[in-house]
């Protein structure tokens, strides 16, 4: 099926630039991409594509800032170009031609399914057919690279599964073409929730409407600590582990996803002691990841065509993987006349 015996193992993951990015997607995604690095062979994506499946929700103009400002933020929290191919989703036009055949082999059913469909489905105006069929392009964009695993947050499960299964089913209809993808999901940080309100997923587009949901990558330093000193817990005093509310559990899970230590180690320290100080701690743990971030962002966008550059490398680089697996699929499936 693959050449891929003498090669490093492959990864690809992709953030949508439709909002601004919050500790969630550091915690969940990004943090975990950085570490693959030296074992791996990176492929990382500005899915811009994927942010079109709500276009009310993204203006032009705005979805050309955003996606420089990820492609940044991928940079700045140390994504390194030497060694992970960086690129914009809509420059490798494979993504969107492999999206369509493999739409034509995604059961309706399969796509009805999706939890993430359902839930943003709910609150858009007009819902377009891109939002159901989003899983066929996410699809393509892992299958292209023949990617091995896919270092997401736990909310990306299902789409990964899909992705696996429409895999399948293609080998089936018409032959062995892809390699099937697995997730990865960090063992703490995978699903961050929102500090106002720690029953929901922390998210961009809740962030943008409610101050104190969520703490933005770039976000000032006192609006971080802010939001994380207000952050919702319950109405008791101190710290009883087996006991701890939805808040209190998200507030260990971020520091402990931070300091790289398990949440029952993290809450170890603070049992029987007031709130106050968990709150404290992590606004200083949340600051010390994000202050360097941000100063490192802010030289990477100070210089436009440093990174104009590597997004133009990076497309290339990924064009070359990427166009004779779509070749090989569209072959297979009969499209055209080479055979
Ligand atoms: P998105 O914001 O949907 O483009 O997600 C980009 C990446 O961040 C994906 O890998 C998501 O699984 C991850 N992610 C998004 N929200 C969270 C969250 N609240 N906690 C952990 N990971 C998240
Ligand atoms: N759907 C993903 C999200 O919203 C983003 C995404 C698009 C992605 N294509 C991908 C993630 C491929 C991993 C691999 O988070």
């Amino acid at each position: 099926m693959t050449e891929s015996n003498h090669r490093k193992p492959r990864v690809l993951s992709g953030v949508q630039p439709s909002g601004a990015l919050h500790i969630g997607n550091y915690l969940g995604a990004l943090l975990q991409w950085k570490d693959l690095q030296d074992t791996y062979e990176n492929f990382f994506c500005v899915v811009d594509l994927h942010a079109l499946t709500v276009p009310e929700n993204v203006k032009p103009a705005v979805l050309r800032e955003k996606t420089l400002e990820v492609a940044a933020l991928y940079l700045a929290s140390g994504i390194d170009p030497k060694r992970s191919t960086v690129f914009v989703q809509s420059e490798v036009s494979a993504h969107a031609e492999l999206a369509w055949v493999l739409t034509c082999a995604s059961p309706l059913g399969w796509l009805n399914r999706m939890t993430q469909f359902k839930s943003k489905s709910e609150s858009a105006h007009t819902v377009g057919a891109g939002l159901l069929t989003y899983p066929a392009l996410m699809a393509a964009d892992i299958l292209l690279y023949e990617a091995d695993q896919v270092p997401v947050g736990a909310d990306q499960k299902q789409h990964i599964e899909f992705a696996r299964d429409v895999a399948a089913r293609f080998n089936e209809l018409y032959g062995p073409t892809f390699k099937l993808p697995n997730p990865m999901i960090p063992p703490t940080g995978a699903r961050i929730m929102g500090l106002d309100a720690p029953e929901q997923k922390m998210s961009k587009s809740t962030g943008e409407k409610a101050p104190g949901h969520a703490i933005g990558l770039l976000d000032a330093p006192n609006a971080v600590k802010k939001a994380i000193m207000r952050a919702v817990t319950d109405t008791g005093s101190e710290l009883v582990w087996a006991e701890a509310s939805p808040g209190l559990k998200n507030l260990v899970s971020i520091y402990a996803a931070i300091s790289g230590e398990t949440p029952d180690v993290v809450a170890a320290r603070y049992e029987g002691r007031g709130y106050g100080y968990l709150k404290k701690d992590v606004a200083e743990a949340v600051e010390g990841t994000l202050a360097p971030l941000r100063a490192r962002y802010a030289e990477i966008r100070g210089d436009v065509g440093y990174l104009d550059s590597v997004l133009d490398a990076g497309a290339e680089r990924a064009r070359a993987v990427a166009d004779p697996v779509l070749a090989r699929a569209k072959i297979a499936a009969g499209l055209g006349r080479t055979r």
